[in-house]
């Protein structure tokens, strides 16, 4: 079968639209008509050529969409299922899976992040060579393959935009908040970034009614929204000094829990030197290959500080999803306010010169 995807071919260049072919579903997999498809960071440090990456590659990874074939012994989804897309496919079997941190799976790290299927190899071809699909998703497409374990079946009326960003962004950020760190009533919490992780996590934080959250960001769109999600507090770092400006909203100590979802050393750093005594610093963004921070021991055995890492919100996505699409319809969680423009496929460049000015919402690509 032929169908359009959005492929990358090395840093520098932009996305090219191009005539793929796909073949069906191998035993344990399922080949998903996508519906949406939102634009992740995660996609745009591949793009920045901050990590590395094979090429030539299907990106996207935070995808929704309409199981239209099952490989044979598939039982989890049938043909016609709505299912968001997870990129840790678990394998179910290995120590992180069966402990319940299936966010861990060994496989899914050897395979999904060599952007490959679990048999190590791909579905996608051009001209008879292998295109990858970018953490076993490649959303950007309008068809992907993906192991059964990673198409999570979902309610049928929920809208793709949202159901695409619970693959990623919502699950991410909701998760750090929630499964990662739980936020405790009554405390205080910082954010710093609030792009589409960054708005989840201070949403996920809110669940579990902190008595502050304060979100920092450069762009006052992202703090406007911010607030909607409901921070109490907003810092421009364009303006104003993050560190002494976090201290000072909570009252001189720091805060008891800071989430850094951007992917910045400088700005881990910050997440760390805002925690009161006793604190916990969670990192959420990811640096390109290579960043080191810097941290002073000292005060974290004097303090008692504590730095963590999230990965995917330290998620179950065969559980999670459903519980977090079933916090948004029942109103606790606005997903809606993280979308922002909604565009083709065609588009897919624009998104990322949006999501470098950082001012806009998720960009949500729809496909008809
Ligand atoms: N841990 C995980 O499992 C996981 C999952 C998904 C994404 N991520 C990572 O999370 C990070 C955020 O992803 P996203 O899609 O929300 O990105 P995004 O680009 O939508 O948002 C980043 C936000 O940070 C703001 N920002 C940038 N520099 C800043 C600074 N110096 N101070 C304050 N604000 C600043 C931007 O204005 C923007 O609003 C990325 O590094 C991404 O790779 C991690
Ligand atoms: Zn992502
Ligand atoms: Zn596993």
């Amino acid at each position: 079968m032929h169908m359009k995807g959005a492929v990358f071919n090395g840093p520098g260049t932009p996305l090219q639209i191009a005539e793929l072919s796909v073949s069906g579903p191998q035993p344990g997999e399922v080949m998903v008509r996508m519906t949406a498809s939102g634009v992740c960071h995660s996609d745009y440090h591949v793009v920045l050529g901050e990590w590395a990456a094979q090429t030539p590659l299907v990106l996207g990874h935070e995808g929704a969409g309409i199981v239209v074939e099952v490989g044979d012994g598939v039982t989890d989804v049938n043909v016609g299922d709505s299912v968001a897309l997870s990129w840790t496919p678990s394998c179910r079997r290995c120590l992180y899976c069966v402990s319940g941190r299936p966010q861990l799976c060994t496989s899914a790290v050897q395979n999904a992040y060599r952007n490959v299927l679990p048999d190590g190899t791909t579905r996608l071809s051009r001209g008879g060579d292998p295109v990858y699909s970018y953490l076993s998703v490649g959303s950007f497409a309008e068809y992907a393959v993906v192991p059964e374990s990673g198409a999570i079946k979902i309610a049928d009326d929920v809208s793709p935009a949202i159901a695409a960003l619970v693959g990623c962004a919502v699950t991410t950020g909701v998760g750090a908040a929630m499964n990662t760190v739980p936020v405790a009533p009554g405390s205080t919490v910082a954010v710093i970034g609030a792009g589409g992780v960054g708005l989840s996590a201070i949403m996920g934080a809110r669940l579990q009614s902190p008595a502050t959250i304060i979100a920092v960001d450069l762009s006052e769109e992202k703090l406007e929204l911010a607030r909607r999600a409901g921070a109490t507090h907003t810092i421009n770092a364009r303006e104003t000094d993050v560190v002494g400006a976090i201290k000072e909203i909570s009252g001189g100590d720091g805060v008891e829990y800071a989430f850094e979802a951007i992917g910045r050393a400088g700005t881990i750093e910050q997440a760390y030197a805002a925690l009161a005594p006793g604190g916990t610093a969670v990192v959420v963004g990811q640096v390109p290959s290579g960043v080191k921070i810097s941290i002073d021991p000292m005060a974290m055995s004097g303090r008692e500080l504590t730095l963590t890492g999230s990965n995917y919100g330290s998620s179950r996505p065969s559980v999670d999803f459903n519980r977090i699409l079933g916090l948004h319809s029942s109103g606790a969680l606005d997903l809606e306010l993280l979308v922002g423009d909604r565009i083709p496929l065609a588009d897919i460049n624009e998104a990322f010169t949006a999501m470098g000015s950082g001012a806009t919402g998720r960009t949500v690509i729809e496909f008809p």
